[in-house]
């Protein structure tokens, strides 16, 4: 579907509170399942995203025997209601997620007596399954799959521990092996050379399982076995994938000031921060906390005109993998070269997001150069699109957040096909987008 925006050039102001954050989400929907599994007593999450994407996970257990309650819209009550059955095919519709696919891949490869396929839609079929299936066949996983792709037939079974050193920083491979050894009574060790999201760390910790991680002569290594967890209440941070368009939006426009709430500052996330200081964007920290074990603040951001241009590279990459398109659309609004390099698996996303980006930017007029793993962008701050102009998203929602960024600064009309996309991470964008200003 084609959404259509004419939107004028007005500051941004206000304060807005950002929905949940989906990783934390997919872990907490999984964590609180196998809680309300082992121990029979409810458990409660607070601030789930609503996300098409999270939702998934949440209807897969459900169908395993997990009931659901929801308290009120975002609050979620997990229980036990009934045993799976050993001799049935489980088929389990992932839609666009590869995080619900990898992470329940690994976990229920460790299940003995669960057999199920995992599916999708068109965008996850292209995904590549082999980081994942590698090390789970290395445990004596059973998973059969389409080259390397989804769907993934498994066949749950008692699995071997592992001592894993990953090839890519990825914190799906990284939790796919840390779930299946969730199961395992011997240690299995995943080792990083560049650290990646630790939120499902980070959560085994807070309910107590047996779980060491920390940094050695190896690089970041994390280590888990067989754990009963302690019943406790799970709360989900807001996202700061989500944030970022809101202070990109409001960097790049003049006049904004706005507050954004509740974002999770995990520093295995928050590279967007770092790279901000970096490209002298006006921003502060407000009301730091902690919350069920993950950092959280307020983020106050205002209209930047000194902005300089920034280098992307490195060990901060997976730090701000998922905010490469919308760091693109700063990028081309700040005079001078940004680059963005090491960053090749986002053409493993959920579309080929340097390829996209390029073409889209280019087409608009945006000097903008592809190079294998990222690209060099030399921005133009007076060079604005002021003519109708059309985007594709490639049914990928965060580019299609990132082209309603730039649409901001259109004085023309913008068209962004298949702009549904965005409800697979989140459909609050538009309503909070019209909250501001
Ligand atoms: C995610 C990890 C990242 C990220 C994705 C969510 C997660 O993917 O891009 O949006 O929740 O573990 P990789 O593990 O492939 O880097």
């Amino acid at each position: 579907m084609d959404k259509i925006f004419n939107n004028i050039k007005k500051p941004l102001s206000g304060s807005i509170t950002i929905p949940s954050d989906k990783s934390v989400t997919h872990r907490a929907i999984i964590l609180s399942s196998i809680l309300a599994y082992q121990t029979k007593q409810p458990i409660e999450t607070e601030n789930i995203s609503l996300g098409k994407d999270c939702l998934n996970t949440l209807k897969i257990f459900n169908e395993l025997g997990i009931k659901t309650e929801f308290k009120d819209k975002k609050n979620i009550v997990q229980s036990f209601d009934f045993e799976f059955d050993k001799n049935k095919q489980y088929n389990f519709d992932c839609g666009n997620s590869g995080t619900t696919t990898r992470l329940l891949a690994g976990l229920f490869s460790s299940i003995e007596g669960l057999n199920c396929v995992l599916d999708g839609d068109d965008s996850l079929k292209k995904r590549p399954m082999k980081r994942i299936i590698e090390p789970l066949n290395l445990m004596g996983a059973d998973i059969s799959s389409n080259d390397n792709k989804v769907p993934l037939t498994i066949k749950g079974k008692k699995l071997n521990p592992l001592q894993y050193n990953s090839k890519i920083p990825s914190a799906q491979v990284k939790s796919a092996i840390i779930l299946a050894g969730l199961n395992i009574e011997d240690e299995t060790t995943v080792i990083e050379s560049d650290l990646s999201r630790n939120h499902t760390e980070l959560m085994l910790e807070y309910l107590g399982a047996d779980i060491k991680y920390g940094k050695n002569e190896s690089g970041f290594y994390t280590t888990i076995k067989k754990s009963n967890l302690s019943p406790k209440k799970l709360i989900v941070p807001g996202d700061i994938s989500s944030a970022a368009f809101f202070m990109v939006a409001a960097a790049i426009t003049i006049g904004s000031k706005i507050l954004v709430k509740n974002v999770g500052i995990n520093p295995t996330r928050a590279g967007i921060l770092e790279i901000f200081k970096k490209a002298n964007v006006d921003f502060t920290l407000r009301n730091l906390r902690t919350v069920a074990n993950e950092s959280v603040a307020d983020i106050l951001v205002e209209y930047s005109p000194n902005m300089e241009t920034f280098e992307i590279y490195g060990d901060i990459v997976p730090r701000l993998i998922d905010e490469i398109p919308v760091l693109a659309i700063l990028a081309s609004c700040i005079d001078g070269y940004s680059v963005i390099k090491d960053a090749g698996d986002l053409r493993n996303k959920e579309s080929d997001r340097i390829k996209n980006i390029v073409q889209s930017l280019s087409a608009i007029g945006v000097e903008i150069y592809e190079q294998q793993d990222g690209f060099i962008i030399r921005g133009n701050s007076k060079k604005v699109p002021r003519k109708d102009i059309t985007f594709e998203t490639h049914l990928d929602h965060r580019l299609a957040m990132s082209y309603y960024v730039l649409s901001l600064l259109n004085r023309g009309q913008t068209t962004i096909q298949g702009f549904e996309c965005v409800d697979t991470s989140f459909p609050e964008f538009l309503e909070l987008f019209n909250l501001l200003g």
